[in-house]
């Protein structure tokens, strides 16, 4: 699908994000593995959390969904069956980074396959500590799925510091945990997402600058009831979007406000952003607020490598800011963006520069010189069949004086399905 993206003069409008990504995928795999009946409330309709629930179910998970929510009668962790086919994680790193912690913890003989963006990334960085936790599991094509467990050879606990700052790897590892007898220890030193130990009370105390988390057959895993917030990530497009136009007034409500989630709200707070965040509640163990955007002149930054983790998912819109924030800002320290669902920052360094923007391509980021009048040239852009490329491309393209087109933008669909109508709500 093409999508037009026409020049936008008025942004106005109340929008509920999706429901979190992070949150759904974890919520469903946990309730699976619990002992009774769990409620998620506002699942993600997307299509990786999706993913999770259609490979839990071939792991012999019964789920039902009605307008209540998805209900998860939990298997308890003895309890998952070998599934009769691969198990497809579609486009969704997070569900073949932690089901496979699950399976290979287990010791379930199974197969996780994933698309050819999922294919491509490399998931050495989970079969390498979780064959050393005992677990046997290796990648099809070396460092690649489709990803092979053959049953395990008895887990035998251990102490693993974090070799990158990846929520992925962190949980891949603990719920591996979850099914060993020794303890499972995890020293994060520079903090990523915590939904893993926030939603299962995992154990955790203070460890160097960071901190150490364990899991093991003890922890106990109650059925729960969830509710899963809006999506933090997805509201970032709005964040920005209500920045960059000068006639613009946008509230976003029951927006995700974990702490190691909204690194970008403070960057775009520090370069000039106007963000009010309102009702500020929990909801559950993750808190939430309604956001209020107003317009705002925007000044470069030279963003701070230890707040890369926290806002990883938002780099690419943030880019998008840093194009109209006067002078030049700088990303370091994101190389984590080359191994998403595509290399982020050549695909970025790319769509900027098809708009006009003076941008220099680094191995681990990104420098944009920017101008608070700047006017994006419009363009064809190309999404690279990534859901955030496609709308940070979006929001630069509303910008521009002339009509843009975004390639391939049933891509959205992976976390945002309702993206291009929200779009065109609030537009004018
Ligand atoms: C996620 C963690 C991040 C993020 C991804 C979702 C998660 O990946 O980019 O979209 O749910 O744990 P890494 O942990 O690999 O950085």
């Amino acid at each position: 699908m093409i999508q037009q993206i026409k020049p936008v003069n008025v942004l106005n409008g109340t929008i509920t994000p999706p429901p979190d990504k992070s949150i759904s995928h974890r919520s469903a795999m946990f309730a699976a593995i619990s002992d009774g009946l769990s409620v998620i409330r506002n699942y993600s309709a997307a299509a990786d959390p999706q993913s999770t629930l259609a490979c839990l179910k071939q792991l012999g998970v019964r789920i039902e969904s009605d307008e209540n929510g998805v209900t998860i009668r939990g298997v308890g962790r003895d309890g998952l069956q070998i599934p009769g086919e691969p198990l497809d994680c579609g486009n969704s790193g997070t569900t073949m980074r932690l089901l496979g912690g699950i399976v290979a913890g287990a010791g379930i003989t199974c197969e996780l396959i994933g698309d050819e963006s999922l294919s491509s990334r490399t998931m050495k960085r989970i079969i390498d500590p979780l064959n050393a936790l005992g677990c046997i599991i290796k990648g099809k094509n070396g460092d690649f799925a489709p990803l092979l467990v053959s049953g395990h050879s008895g887990l035998r606990g251990m102490r693993f510091p974090l070799p990158i700052a990846s929520a992925q790897l962190k949980s891949a590892v603990l719920l591996a945990g979850l099914f060993s007898e020794e303890p499972v220890e995890v020293i994060e030193q520079v903090l990523s997402r915590d939904h893993t130990e926030r939603l299962l009370d995992l154990k955790s105390e203070p460890y160097g600058t960071g901190k150490i988390i364990r899991s093991s057959r003890g922890d106990i895993l109650p059925a729960q009831n969830y509710t899963v917030p809006g999506d933090f990530s997805a509201a970032a497009f709005w964040l920005v979007s209500g920045t960059i136009h000068n006639n613009a007034s946008l509230i976003i409500k029951h927006t995700g406000m974990n702490p190691s989630r909204i690194a970008a709200l403070r960057i775009l707070e520090e370069m000039g952003a106007s963000i009010i965040t309102e009702n500020p509640r929990m909801e559950g163990k993750e808190p939430v607020a309604d956001v209020r955007i107003e317009p705002a002149e925007l000044k470069a930054i030279d963003l701070n490598p230890a707040f890369i983790p926290n806002c990883i998912d938002e780099l690419p819109v943030l880019m998008v800011a840093m194009c109209f924030a006067e002078g030049t800002s700088n990303i370091t320290g994101a190389g984590e963006l080359r191994h998403k669902e595509t290399d982020r920052l050549s695909a970025m360094a790319e769509i900027l520069t098809l708009s006009g923007a003076a941008v220099e391509l680094k191995n681990d980021g990104i420098t944009i010189h920017g101008k608070k009048d700047f006017i994006p040239k419009a363009a064809v852009f190309p999404s690279y069949h990534d859901h955030r490329m496609a709308m940070a491309a979006a929001v630069l393209a509303t910008k521009s004086q002339e009509v843009s087109a975004i390639m391939d933008a049933e891509c959205t669909a992976i976390s945002y399905p309702e993206f291009w109508n929200h779009l065109e709500q609030i537009s004018r």
